[in-house]
């Protein structure tokens, strides 16, 4: 690559640090898109040395676009297609944060791993995927696209994920460094401010898991990290994202988010903008072109561009290889892909991200005469938010599957016909959020369910017919008003594809639900950010005290917490044992707790393991999930599932960064056991 690297001028090196979408190589570049093209300032000379390209429709598109390149060019240095294949390509899986429900990474690996063969098969070969960032406010749009608000199965699932994009030669960019999940006040694009521990204790983990999985780009934030745009921000480049977590791969900005450092008054105009990003660190950027417009006379200035210049190149020509461009550039019709295995892998995994939230009727008999009443009863978009090309016309609404378990009798109504309905035993009421109410720009300042709906359910409550809630959504809703009025919650966060099937297998218990919640619902809007992992305070809550932490309107409690979610099976845990209550660090405990299966229903059940610092030099959270396993438990059979304590159970990060483990007490939580442990 560096013979490539010398022999290229300072333009076309500049090219390749820049990314625009695909229209440009091959639509009519003086009619239609001279609006884009004035806003991108490129001339068509310079859009032929451009080296990247931000999303592609399929293969074909992709090679016309490589094959008018390469004809135009001098170099000959393939493009790379880059897109946002976030749940699936054709074949949709479960949103991630629907996914994160499954606390199985092996089946989100299994997911990430179909899907990249189907994006490859576009002609992709990089996506944009994971984002990793943490959540911790449901009124942004965004928490549907990550892994909830507990940076373990943060790190758990970006390691899964990107992995799983491996296997196939899918390259991954995580996104969005750092800390853009903290948008104040749950609104998009707005300011994040967080101290420097707190970016390292909880904010870092889910890139840090994408990174050591071997990610090949990071993409910067939309937001200020210390007042800085994270784009141009050479503590987060350089000092974390190269020198902490040791990424050696491409750095590449957000949309536009180069130039949007104008907007954030931290540089003069594009020609500022370049050189502060280049100086960062940052090789890529995206949808904008100061580096093509501007560097090439900046390095007759300040020669020292040169080298982070040539730096970022070479990255970028590695990519490239790494990506198989030299070799064939081009990408043939995929005749093997086979989706059925794709359906299945989306099946399962949609399966275990179902959460039972109540239940005091489920599962349905098929014999029950059923009212199947609210929107998703005939809805076939169900794909959720970056479905891509995922066609929902190629989905199957709930009432075909209903209508597959109890064949005659079961009424559909569209207009809440209340005398027909009265006829019923059971209704089932599937209702909820679209697509379009979460993801990027889709920020909300009220998440309550809406009123609409309240004022519906508690009219079908008079009924006296039970009511099963089925509940799609992007992000935890405030349902407080409605959980007294219905009798079994089932939740779902958007499965993808198999949405429909999934949710009436599960009403008819085909399948028994086993997800539980990555993210808190709270049990009022006031009480957001709402997250189980909170520092302890120094007046904490006590009932008779005013003067501690609470408000005077309404409790503490979530409505769900983090970690929370019913199965058909009813499983009991006991006899919590550690093998040394004294350790050190060389020594360090198994933890060992039996899980029965009290009901004859087959289940599937995620053992949670939670720790708490007793003590420690700085304030500690309340408890933190250090590790889980999923187990299948037969009727009646019971198993002692073990957890071998780690060094990094323990550890934390202190005041001077540093991470550290402290001697002293600990508390380990399993469900409702708990057991101490003496480090010394
Ligand atoms: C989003 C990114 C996405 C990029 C490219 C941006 O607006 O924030 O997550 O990868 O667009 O589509």
């Amino acid at each position: 690559m560096e013979d490539i690297l010398k022999n290229l001028t300072i333009e076309e090196k500049l090219g390749q640090l820049t990314m625009i979408p695909p229209f440009f190589y091959i639509g009519d570049l003086k009619k239609e898109v001279f609006g884009a093209l004035t806003e991108l300032k490129l001339d068509e000379k310079k859009i032929f040395l451009t080296g990247s390209v931000l999303g592609i429709q399929n293969h074909e598109e992709m090679n016309l676009v490589q094959k008018t390149y390469l004809e135009k060019s001098r170099h000959k240095i393939p493009l790379i297609f880059m897109g946002d294949v976030i749940h699936g390509a054709v074949t949709i899986m479960p949103t991630p944060l629907a996914q994160a429900c499954s606390f199985n990474p092996e089946l989100v690996k299994k997911g990430a791993s179909e899907s990249a063969k189907e994006a490859m098969s576009k002609g992709l070969q990089v996506t944009f995927s994971p984002m990793s960032d943490l959540v911790r406010d449901p009124r942004w749009g965004r928490v549907n696209e990550s892994f909830g608000e507990d940076p373990y199965l943060n790190y758990v699932f970006s390691y899964a994920t990107v992995k799983g994009y491996k296997s196939e030669g899918l390259l991954s960019c995580v996104k969005h460094f750092a800390a853009y999940g903290l948008s104040e006040a749950g609104k998009d694009y707005n300011t994040v401010d967080l101290s420097r521990i707190n970016l390292f204790s909880y904010f870092l983990s889910g890139y840090e898991g994408a990174i050591n999985a071997g990610a090949d780009l990071v993409m910067t934030a939309f937001n200020t990290f210390e007042y800085v745009p994270a784009t141009i921000n050479k503590y987060l480049l350089k000092d974390v994202l190269r020198g902490k977590l040791k990424f050696k791969g491409v750095i590449i900005s957000d949309y536009d988010s180069l130039l949007q450092t104008i907007n954030h008054r931290t540089t003069l105009n594009d020609c500022d903008a370049a050189i502060k990003g280049i100086t960062a660190g940052l090789d890529i950027e995206m949808a904008s072109s100061s580096y093509l417009r501007c560097l090439s006379e900046e390095t007759k200035k300040n020669p020292e561009l040169l080298k982070l210049i040539d730096e970022a190149v070479l990255r970028v020509l590695k990519l490239k290889e790494k990506a198989g461009l030299f070799k064939d550039p081009y990408k043939k019709k995929d005749l093997s892909l086979d989706t059925s295995k794709a359906l299945k892998v989306s099946y399962d995994l949609a399966s275990e991200s179902i959460v039972l939230l109540k239940n005091e009727n489920l599962p349905l008999n098929k014999k029950t005469k059923v009212s199947l009443l609210g929107k998703y009863v005939s809805e076939k978009d169900v794909l959720g938010p970056w479905s891509w090309h995922g066609d929902p016309n190629n989905t199957d609404e709930l009432s075909k599957y209903i209508n597959a378990y109890y064949k005659s009798d079961f009424e559909i109504f569209e207009h809440y016909d209340i005398e027909k309905i009265k006829k019923t035993e059971h209704i089932i009421l599937a209702i909820g959020e679209t697509r379009h109410d979460s993801g990027e720009a889709h920020s909300k300042a009220d998440i309550n369910i809406s009123l609409h709906y309240e004022t519906l359910i508690k009219k079908l409550s008079k009924l006296n017919i039970p009511i099963t809630l089925v509940l799609y959504t992007g992000r935890p809703l405030v349902i407080t008003n409605i959980v007294p009025f219905v009798n079994n919650i089932l939740v779902h966060f958007h499965l993808g594809s198999m949405t429909s099937k999934v949710v009436a297998d599960t009403i008819y218990g085909i399948n028994n639900p086993s997800g539980k919640l990555p993210m808190t619902f709270p049990r009022h809007i006031g009480q957001v950010p709402i997250y189980y992992n909170h520092l302890s305070s120094g007046r904490p809550y006590q009932e008779t005290d005013p003067y501690t932490m609470k408000y005077i309107d309404i409790s503490n409690e979530p409505m769900y917490e983090f970690g929370y979610g019913l199965s058909y099976s009813k499983f009991k845990y006991s006899n919590l044992e550690i093998t040394n209550k004294k350790a050190t660090l060389n020594n360090l405990p198994t933890i060992k707790v039996t899980v029965t299966n009290e009901s004859n229903i087959k289940g599937k059940e995620s053992v949670l393991m939670y720790i708490k610092d007793d003590f420690a030099s700085i304030a500690r959270p309340v408890k933190e999930l250090k590790q889980f396993k999923k187990i299948i438990l037969k009727p009646y059979e019971s198993k002692v599932v073990e957890f071998k304590l780690r060094k990094e159970d323990l550890s934390f990060y202190n005041q001077d960064l540093k991470k550290i483990v402290e001697k002293g007490t600990f508390t380990i939580y399993i469900e409702n056991l708990y057991t101490e442990l003496e480090l010394e």
